[in-house]
């Protein structure tokens, strides 16, 4: 076993004992594991090692990868595993890059992206009406909120049957929130990392839906909860994708939400669902402030008028989204709007969406 730290250059140990005495609790290191650990306690003992250590990530080597060894490894807390050593260097890079991103110095320290001046923002994307348009806006808004953010921006897909986040940003994820669920006893921030998968354009980290509708009851109100607390101690921003009616996971979703983008579309089947849905958040004694009405296709020529869905769901529209070919164009390509074509004016209405919820002008000038 050898490790890099981003100091210096790197040593080899031969046990994972010798390198705890050695060095430096809080020396921020990444540490390269050789085939070995593949076997017995191993990566047992690998994952008991790095929960103990936060600044510490680790890849490993090994001669032949089978998808099991993988899935051990990154349950354990592994960043990468690779067979050709001449790609050492950059995913001994991109670990490293978590570390600086995620590890508090000292264990229980609060980290820049924990500390308390900076809360992390929870954006749950809802409607009553299915297809009104929630994934592509939380899929747009999650990419224009991770390039105008230094700290990570996770995209919750709680689509638990029929979630396509995944698809709509043509990822293929090694794990899914089924994975976070059946981990939650020994659930920490940085397992919980490593089972998100990160869209490479945007730096945006996404968390899964079901690969199956039949894994959605796995996932109850508490465990997604439990789990949306944990992202919260590391991301700037959880933005949460939605079925299209109230389930006991969304109802819980949106207690814990700081935001809620409701999505109507302009017609007028889309406003009655909404209407309702309006009633029964009231009900549910949501706070109005938490409300964010998004009309979307608002330039439709549909008689409709945007002061007459406003007139009728006695709110404010704090967003209108156009309807635009580009939309469902990217949709198909797997490649969010603001991403594919980001002088549209559909993708400008996203990134001024999201400009609802970036605090600080600073960095909103920045992401310009
Ligand atoms: N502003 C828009 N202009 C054109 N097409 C749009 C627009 N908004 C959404 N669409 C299209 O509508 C379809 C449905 O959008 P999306 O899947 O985001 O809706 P949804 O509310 O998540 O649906 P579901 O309830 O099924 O999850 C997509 O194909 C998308 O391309
Ligand atoms: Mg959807």
């Amino acid at each position: 076993m050898s490790y890099v730290t981003e100091a210096g250059p790197a040593a080899s140990y031969t046990s994972l004992g010798e390198f705890d005495d050695d060095v430096e609790p809080g020396t921020p290191v990444v540490l390269v594991l050789g085939p070995s650990f593949a076997e017995g306690s191993g990566l047992a003992d690998v994952a008991k090692q790095l929960r103990s250590r936060p600044e510490l990530a680790a890849v490993m080597v090994v001669d032949e990868l089978s998808t099991e060894l993988l899935q051990r490894a990154i349950r354990s807390g592994v960043s990468d595993v690779i067979t050709v050593p001449s790609e050492l260097p950059e995913v001994v890079e991109r670990a490293s890059e978590n570390i600086s991103v995620t590890a508090p110095a000292q264990p229980h320290v609060p980290t820049a992206t924990e500390a308390p001046d900076q809360p992390s923002r929870l954006i749950t994307v809802f409607s009553t009406k299915g297809g009104s348009g929630k994934s592509v806006i939380a899929c747009n808004m999650g990419v224009v909120l991770a390039k105008r953010t230094d700290r990570p921006v996770v995209l919750v897909d709680a689509d638990l049957q029929f979630g396509d986040v995944a698809v709509m940003l043509k990822l293929t994820p090694q794990n899914t929130i089924v994975d976070a669920v059946s981990s939650l006893h020994r659930l920490d921030a940085q397992l919980l990392r490593s089972l998100l998968v990160r869209h490479e354009r945007s730096g945006l980290y996404v968390l899964p839906a079901p690969t199956e509708p039949a894994f959605a009851d796995q996932v109850t109100p508490a465990a997604l909860v439990e789990i949306l607390q944990l992202l919260r101690t590391f991301a700037a921003y959880v933005i949460v994708d939605t079925p299209a009616h109230f389930t006991d996971v969304v109802l819980s979703i949106l207690d814990e939400s700081d935001d809620v983008v409701l999505v109507a579309g302009m017609d007028i089947p889309s406003i009655k669902n909404v209407k309702i849905g309006l009633q029964t958040l009231r009900l549910l004694d949501m706070s109005a402030d938490k409300l964010k009405l998004v009309l979307n296709r608002a330039n439709a020529k549909v008689k409709l008028d945007v002061s007459e869905v406003e007139r009728t769901l006695q709110l404010k529209a704090d967003s209108l989204i156009p309807s635009d070919i580009v939309m469902p164009r990217s949709v198909n390509k797997g490649v969010p709007a603001v991403l594919d074509e980001p002088k549209s004016a559909v993708a400008r209405s996203m990134e001024q969406l999201a400009d609802l919820f970036v605090v600080d002008p600073a960095s909103k000038r920045r992401g310009r």
